[in-house]
């Protein structure tokens, strides 16, 4: 990178190309589905350029003021929800179990980190998934591969798994169902604070590391009773009944991203409006690439996944390509590096982004480098190896002297048995009981409530110093008198 930048101080001094919603069309694209009727992919990318935004620009503004909290080292970020979401499973208590989680592990990380938590789900609109291969196998037969409910259907026959663009404005209508119910849910009543802690105290109860998790709870049932007593309710402050609550997903799918983009008509800028947030995925991180073209014009806050192939000159080029005026608030680096590689990779990257002085928030994806197929030929993912990798993050950010800005997780509110460890001690022989993920294996109710506990007694540890550090600062204060 030429410049060292500041906040808001330009790291890119060449003026960038001219971008439009479709340049992305002249660029090499990747994990892009090959529709066979492109008259019927034309109609319906008109209709969805007509129908109204699903979200609007000044929502996408004040998450990226929140982002740009954490990326002070002010805030901290939960993200998290399906891998993909699946049409079949678009109900009202689906919605609930995964929005109450996500608020239940807010809580704990709130009262972990002492900041506030920025909440954005993987919900209403993570329906398109990339692929290792364009074709599947099974038994003699080759099909096209699943990509998503956005894209084709998950059945193993010739017709489901065709493309068909109609596909796209089912996974619209879906995504604003979902998106009316969160919002509901976000204001009305359901996330107030008191609730949100008697769900966790009845975790606490049935959880069989109850000991260890008591302490915590205790701590925070004390503080909403310090809280009440200072006046500090329901009816007195919206904080206590309402949240924010902010939706994303992988802007993979670009026909659909690009008729659902629209022109803000206060700023003149242009909003990709099937989300609040959108990130790039591992695969498509090319920077020549459609990807990178589309969301590098898009003024919502964005995300980009960074995997163990990434090398510092590569991620300096994105960084300065998707955030030139170097806003913070505007990128999010999610590291996936898996638990066993994060030491040899992230370290040097967390140095290059910080020489640069490239303001961006880093997040943890502690799932997607620890995906491991079992001996039945199942996708799993051990918890250890999920908590290590967050355990490693937090530790390389403390070397560097940058802040853990968050976590990525894929989870669900529903008690599915995909992801093998927990306190409940599940096993590869028990993922057979309930395991509904088309796609990657997701951490149940239980484990990410456990997850967000742990990470929580991290968070509180790193904060206190530890006995030895202290009996240290306390020789060296005597050694200077
Ligand atoms: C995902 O987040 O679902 C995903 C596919 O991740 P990645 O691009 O990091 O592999
Ligand atoms: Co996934």
């Amino acid at each position: 990178m030429s410049l060292t930048g500041s906040p808001n101080r330009p790291l890119e001094t060449r003026s960038p190309a001219p971008w439009s919603a479709d340049s992305w069309r002249a660029r090499p694209v990747r994990q892009m589905p090959v529709y066979p009727d492109l008259e019927r992919l034309a109609a319906v990318e008109a209709r969805l350029r007509r129908y109204p935004p699903l979200v609007f620009a000044g929502e996408a503004r004040r998450l990226k003021a929140s982002l740009a909290r954490v990326a002070e080292g002010r805030a901290f970020v939960l993200q998290g929800g399906d891998c993909a979401e699946s049409y079949d499973d678009f109900t009202a208590n689906i919605i609930r179990d995964t929005f109450r989680v996500l608020l239940q592990m807010a809580v704990v990380l709130t009262y972990g980190s002492t900041v506030p938590v920025v909440k954005m789900g993987r919900m209403a609109g993570q329906f398109a998934k990339p692929r290792s291969a364009d074709m599947e196998t099974i038994g003699g037969d080759t099909l096209p591969s699943y990509r998503g409910d956005i894209v084709n259907g998950p059945a193993f026959t010739a017709e489901a798994r065709v493309p068909d663009p109609t596909r796209m404005e089912t996974g619209y209508f879906q995504s604003a169902g979902t998106l009316n119910l969160l919002r509901a849910f976000a204001t009305g009543g359901y996330a107030d604070l008191h609730s949100v802690h008697r769900w966790n105290l009845g975790f606490v109860e049935r959880s069989p590391l109850a000991a260890r998790y008591q302490d915590l709870a205790a701590r925070i049932d004390e503080t909403l009773s310090f809280m009440t007593a200072c006046g500090m309710t329901a009816e007195t402050a919206p904080q206590i009944r309402e949240t924010d609550f902010y939706t994303s997903h992988e802007a993979l799918l670009l026909p659909y991203e690009e008729a659902l983009a629209r022109v803000d008509s206060t700023s003149g800028d242009t909003y990709a409006c099937s989300a609040h947030f959108l990130w790039i995925g591992d695969r498509t991180r090319q920077l020549d690439g459609a990807h990178v073209e589309f969301m590098r014009g898009i003024r919502n806050p964005i995300g980009l996944k960074v995997g163990p192939t990434t090398e510092p000159e590569d991620l300096l080029r994105l960084i300065e390509t998707l955030n030139p005026a170097n806003e913070p608030g505007r990128l999010t680096l999610i590291s996936r590096m898996g638990a066993e590689k994060l030491e040899a990779r992230l370290p040097r990257l967390l140095r290059a982004v910080q020489q640069a002085g490239a303001s961006v928030v880093w997040l943890c994806d502690p799932m997607h480098g620890n995906t491991i197929s079992t001996s039945h030929g199942r996708k799993t993912r051990r918890f250890d190896a999920i908590l290590g990798e967050v355990r490693g993050f937090f530790e390389a950010h403390a070397a560097e002297g940058s802040w853990p800005g968050g976590i990525h997780v894929e989870m669900t509110g529903q008690d599915v048995t995909e992801c093998v460890g927990g306190a409940h001690r599940l096993t590869e022989a028990d993922l057979g009981r309930r395991y509904e993920s088309f796609c990657d294996p997701r951490l149940n109710a239980e484990q990410s409530l456990e997850l967000a506990f742990l990470v929580a007694e991290e968070l509180k540890a790193r904060r206190q110093p530890t006995p030895a550090a202290a009996s240290a600062a306390a020789a060296s204060v005597a050694a200077a008198e």
